[in-house]
């Protein structure tokens, strides 16, 4: 099943973002103010991951998306770049059993090649053991780009069909590699920079920008419902004027 696109159908809005994807950015910086190797942010961020998948099974969000690794950040010095990944073996390894009896589905996406042979296996071991869990999907985008992701899909598409000469939107959108989960309704970015640093470059065309200055390591359920009010205070036209929806909501 896919979900509708926001360009080409106006989806539906609920009080509670359906999904909600997160730039963690700011463990580096947590971790200079206290005097700590950067590494320590990273593993004190792993924690809020935790604290956030449990806000987001209370509060009824159905996805939660998290950018752990964007493909540009291999151009970090080699030492954070191999801290990084040990860091995401342990959590897999020490998490998926966790996750799996409190009914979540794990997803990694990204371009998983340059992987090791033993991160992958993790990988899919923690997929094919969480796959039918419905509660909540966690997506961890892991060597990802949102350039990545278009030019993947575009390619598959092509290969699929190599007699069509001019594609569409519905024809592309099933080979992007987060084809099962509706566009994300919130978008959240810690750390202060106001930039989607290479994310879901397609699938935010009409999510909520958040930005707020906190550090991932301190982004708790609290910083989670401060997100979701000044969600539900905005206004989602989707192109539409504001008197347009006044008259949606009188005939409702
Ligand atoms: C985000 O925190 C985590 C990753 C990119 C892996 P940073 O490591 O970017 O932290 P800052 O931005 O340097 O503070
Ligand atoms: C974005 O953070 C990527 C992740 C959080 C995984 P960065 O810290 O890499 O972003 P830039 O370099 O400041 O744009
Ligand atoms: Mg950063």
């Amino acid at each position: 099943m896919s979900y509708p696109s926001s360009t080409l159908q106006i989806p539906d809005t609920t009080c509670v973002p359906r999904h909600v994807a997160i730039i963690m950015d700011g463990n580096g910086r947590w971790a200079t103010q206290r005097y700590l190797p950067r590494v320590a942010g990273h593993a004190k961020g792993v924690e809020a991951v935790r604290a956030a998948v449990k806000a987001c099974i209370s509060r009824g969000v159905g996805y939660l998306t998290l950018f752990a690794f964007s493909s540009e950040n291999w151009r970090r010095p080699a030492d954070e770049v191999s801290m990084l990944m040990r860091l995401f073996a342990a959590a897999l390894e020490r998490e998926v059993d966790k996750m799996h009896a409190n009914g979540i589905r794990l997803r990694v996406v990204g371009d998983l090649s340059r992987f090791d042979a033993r991160l992958l296996q993790l990988i899919e071991q923690a997929e094919n053991k969480t796959q039918s869990n419905d509660r909540l999907t966690l997506t961890i985008c892991a060597n990802y780009g949102g350039r990545w992701d278009l030019m993947q899909a575009t390619n598959r598409m092509v290969a699929a069909h190599p007699e069509t000469n001019e594609y569409t939107e519905a024809e592309l959108a099933p080979y992007l590699a987060m084809a099962y989960a509706p566009e994300p309704d919130l978008f959240i970015r810690t750390g202060g920079e106001q930039r989607i640093s290479n994310f879901l470059l397609w699938q935010l065309a009409y999510t909520e920008l958040y930005f707020t200055e906190t550090f991932w390591p301190d982004f708790d359920a609290d910083a989670l419902d401060a997100a979701i009010i000044s969600y539900q205070q905005r206004e989602r036209r989707f192109g539409r004027t504001s008197a347009q929806l006044v008259e949606i909501r009188k005939a409702s």
